[in-house]
């Protein structure tokens, strides 16, 4: 076989995105636009499910230990209600336990606090999550600080925060994780990379950042006060966004060959589902892209089983 000379094999090597392919306006992309990979939360989720309940089925075999999820959900909100319905059957499905507290808006700060207290006291609980919002008469934070961290999934305590941003064990919130995975699945090189994270929320934007930052990447995060956001958008090889705010992020924004995870869930006119970025145009520049939905929403109730999972297996050590 003749030897290939130097410069075809350079061609051929992968992207540094880790897609193994050039991106629209990519020299090597020969002047074509092409379709970015999608990378689904649905596929990824399944197969972590898939190896979640084979451990819970060996915690069952070799400890008797059936690790348990108590669920607060305050209030009527119809899309709480539809996650916490999801929730419950994720745990099903993996073998978890589950207990559901379903109570009126007019539930006073004291008696969830209480239902937080008694879940803490339960050896049958491992895991507590408290849904959010909750109803403006009940403050959030008295109500996440009163859970035992060592039961607190979410990862939403400020212990839990804390131990995060020195790199000790923790538990992880639930989106940062599920976009880590779904990141590391897909062979994403982070180290050295620039990663941009729109919207700087507790629960996703400032932790994601964190773990971006904790795996090397060179990590900015915008807000609505950032001056030039389609400049910061451009320059990252990695981009999160978690704004809320639909198709916000047109293709303009996104540098040929980046992976653009979009976190976003916003229902338009007509009851259809967008994410924060223009999925359409956003195919024809990235090298890969989260869809919505079947991006990051299946990963986020798949990580709070698997920190249930952890919180049990802690337990034993
Ligand atoms: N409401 C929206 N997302 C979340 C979440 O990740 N955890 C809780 N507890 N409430 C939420």
């Amino acid at each position: 076989m003749r030897r290939m000379p130097l410069f075809v094999l350079f061609l051929l090597l992968p992207l540094s995105s880790g897609q193994g392919r050039p991106a629209a306006g990519d020299p090597r992309d020969g002047g074509q636009t092409m379709t970015a990979k999608i990378i689904s939360g649905k596929e990824v989720s399944a197969s972590i499910r898939q190896e979640l309940a084979e451990r819970v089925a060996e915690l069952k075999e070799k400890h008797g230990l059936v690790p348990g999820l108590g669920v607060i959900l305050v209030g009527d909100d119809p899309a709480s209600h539809s996650y916490v319905k999801g929730k419950e059957k994720a745990a099903g499905q993996v073998g978890i336990y589950s207990e559901v507290l379903r109570v009126p808006a007019s539930t006073t700060e004291a008696e969830v606090l209480k239902m937080v207290e008694d879940f803490n006291k339960n050896p049958k609980i491992h895991g507590i999550l408290v849904q959010l919002p909750l109803p403006d008469h009940i403050d959030e934070n008295k109500v996440i600080f009163a859970i035992d961290p060592k039961k607190d999934v979410d990862g939403f305590h400020p212990v839990n925060i804390g131990r995060l941003h020195i790199g000790e064990e923790c538990f992880i919130p639930c989106t940062p994780n599920g976009i880590m995975e779904l990141l590391d699945r897909t062979g994403v090189e982070l180290k050295g990379k620039n990663a941009t994270v729109v919207g700087r929320s507790n629960i996703v934007g400032k932790p994601v950042a964190m773990l971006l930052l904790s795996r090397h990447a060179t990590v900015t995060i915008c807000h609505s006060r950032t001056t030039d956001l389609a400049g910061e958008c451009r320059r990252a090889d990695v981009l999160v966004a978690a704004v809320g705010r639909p198709r916000m992020i047109t293709a303009d924004m996104i540098k040929p060959g980046a992976v653009v995870i979009d976190v976003g869930v916003n229902r338009i006119e007509g009851g259809k589902l967008v994410g924060d970025v223009d999925f359409d145009a956003a195919l024809e520049v990235a090298s890969a892209i989260t869809p919505v939905p079947g991006g990051v929403g299946p990963m986020t109730i798949t990580m709070l089983m698997k920190n249930t999972v952890l919180a049990a297996e802690r337990t034993l050590a």
